[in-house]
């Protein structure tokens, strides 16, 4: 893989042993939720007379995408937090395949989902199509982005005589473009060869081995993956790049080979919280933005991360001449992500005692994991040939350097709808 951006999820179902057949899903209470009623939102006088909050609660596509990347930064802040090593993560693929899932809840296990997703305050009485409409045109937008996207799918796996409900079936089709296989699980050797091939096949070879093991009690496992196509607009010169150091802390530093480039470059410099901004086009309208503090102090600014300050980034960028050190580095990361999404409040799923009767009859369902693979390679790689694009330096204009020699942030973003694809943290450069 050069220059591309990889992410796999799998959300596996397994019947639950450990629960007895007694007690499990009482009936719950106030729940009538097909699709999408949620019923959060408070009514009072005082909300029903503010006009700006009920065009919020608008299901429309920007909304949506807001309220998604408040869930993304939230999830990202949770893995932060765990790790203090590289991170990778597509939070909008979680986002995705949950989305995709929640369409075989209800009752209260939907509502968890819908809130931890951030969807639990839009007013889809009346409109139960609402929001899978948006997240299908939401999808579109990125998916028929040919020069951004070059692969992607939703597929489930489902066991042989597990009972998949219609209506499940056909708003995966409508909506998610799920293709459905059937699997005996219970030979899991089989199952394993079946599904590590499938995968394999179509991520062209870049993950040849997923599982090395598979629980025979599985029944469904939903998997979505994308590859994107990770090229800069305006391409590094490899002759420029040189080992250079990577100053992890105060303490300790690696070498590491720093690309450079002079071009013109959206940036902004936030006196509050102290850091650079700067913006790295991709090709097909997406960039990435490169977050880095002036000194080693990444933690702050996580906690400050939201949708209102990378917005007012990038409403505040200023396009100027500039010198860009960056490193080049490859992050091949693997997710076990059930506590952080049980951090975020989705819990029900997990436990063996959730709603899955939009999805199948059968009871003691329990999501086992979700486990996410991401993997990114940043190189000189851009859609020209090597070329130095405007290195026509004037001697009255001195350009800004910008070296990224010490951890920073990265978001990786579809600027036309601002949707937030990856994000990610580089401690060390030198490291997977
Ligand atoms: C929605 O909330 C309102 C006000 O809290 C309540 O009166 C109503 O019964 C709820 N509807 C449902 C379907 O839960
Ligand atoms: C109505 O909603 C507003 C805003 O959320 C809140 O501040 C206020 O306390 C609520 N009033 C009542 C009576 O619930
Ligand atoms: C009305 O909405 C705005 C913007 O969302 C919010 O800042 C304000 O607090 C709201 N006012 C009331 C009375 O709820
Ligand atoms: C799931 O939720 C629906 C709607 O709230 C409810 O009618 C149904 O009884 C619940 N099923 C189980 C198994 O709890
Ligand atoms: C939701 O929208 C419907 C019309 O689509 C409206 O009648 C209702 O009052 C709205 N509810 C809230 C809580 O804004
Ligand atoms: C699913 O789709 C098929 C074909 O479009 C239709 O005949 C069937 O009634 C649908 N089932 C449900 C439960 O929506
Ligand atoms: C891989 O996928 C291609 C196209 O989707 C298909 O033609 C081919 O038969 C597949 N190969 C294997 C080994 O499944
Ligand atoms: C990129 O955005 C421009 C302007 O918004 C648009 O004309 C062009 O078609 C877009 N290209 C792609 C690949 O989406």
């Amino acid at each position: 893989m050069k220059g591309e951006i990889f992410f796999l999820i799998l959300l596996p179902l397994c019947i639950e042993r450990s629960i007895s057949s007694t007690n499990i899903n009482s009936p719950n209470k106030g729940g009538n939720d097909d699709l999408s009623q949620s019923n959060h939102t408070s009514h009072n006088a005082t909300q029903k007379e503010n006009i700006s909050y009920e065009a919020q609660q608008q299901p429309t596509i920007s909304n949506v995408i807001k309220k998604m990347t408040d869930f993304e930064l939230s999830l990202y802040r949770t893995i932060a937090k765990k790790h203090d090593e590289n991170i990778i993560i597509c939070p909008f693929g979680i986002f995705f395949t949950f989305a995709s899932l929640m369409m075989g809840t209800k009752g209260s296990t939907y509502r968890e989902i819908l809130q931890a997703l951030n969807l639990h305050l839009f007013n889809t009485t009346d409109k139960p199509h609402a929001l899978p409409s948006i997240f299908r045109m939401l999808q579109d937008s990125i998916t028929k982005n040919e020069d951004l996207v070059l692969e992607q799918g939703s597929v489930s796996f489902v066991h042989e005589d597990f009972p998949v409900k219609d209506s499940f079936l056909n708003v995966s089709l409508q909506y998610f473009d799920m293709e459905f296989s059937n699997l005996d699980f219970q030979n899991s050797p089989k199952a394993k060869e079946v599904i590590n091939n499938y995968i394999k096949n179509k991520t062209k070879g870049m993950i040849p081995k997923l599982f090395d093991e598979i629980d025979p009690q599985t029944k469904f496992i939903l998997a979505n993956y994308i590859l994107f196509n990770g090229k800069w607009i305006y391409p590094f010169n490899p002759a420029f790049t040189e080992l250079d150091t990577f100053y992890i802390s105060k303490y300790s530093n690696v070498k590491v080979p720093m690309m450079f480039k002079t071009d013109k470059i959206s940036s902004i410099f936030d006196k509050n919280l102290r850091c650079w901004v700067v913006k790295l086009p991709y090709r097909g309208n997406a960039s990435m933005m490169v977050i880095m503090p002036q000194e080693n102090d990444l933690a702050s600014i996580e906690d400050h991360l939201s949708t209102e300050l990378i917005d007012e980034w990038l409403a505040n960028m200023k396009l100027s001449k500039m010198d860009v050190y960056f490193p080049k580095f490859k992050l091949d990361q693997k997710y076990k992500m059930k506590k952080c999404l049980q951090d975020l409040g989705i819990k029900e799923i997990f436990s063996g005692k959730g709603n899955l009767s939009g999805l199948t009859d059968e009871r003691n369902l329990r999501l086992s994991q979700v486990t996410q693979r991401v993997m990114i390679e940043v190189d000189e790689k851009g859609t020209e040939a090597v070329a130095v694009t405007g290195a026509e330096i004037t001697a009255y204009s001195m350009p800004d350097t910008f070296r990224a020699d010490h951890p920073f942030i990265f978001i990786i973003t579809e600027d036309p709808s601002k949707t937030l694809l990856f994000i990610g943290r580089i401690n060390d450069p030198t490291k997977p």
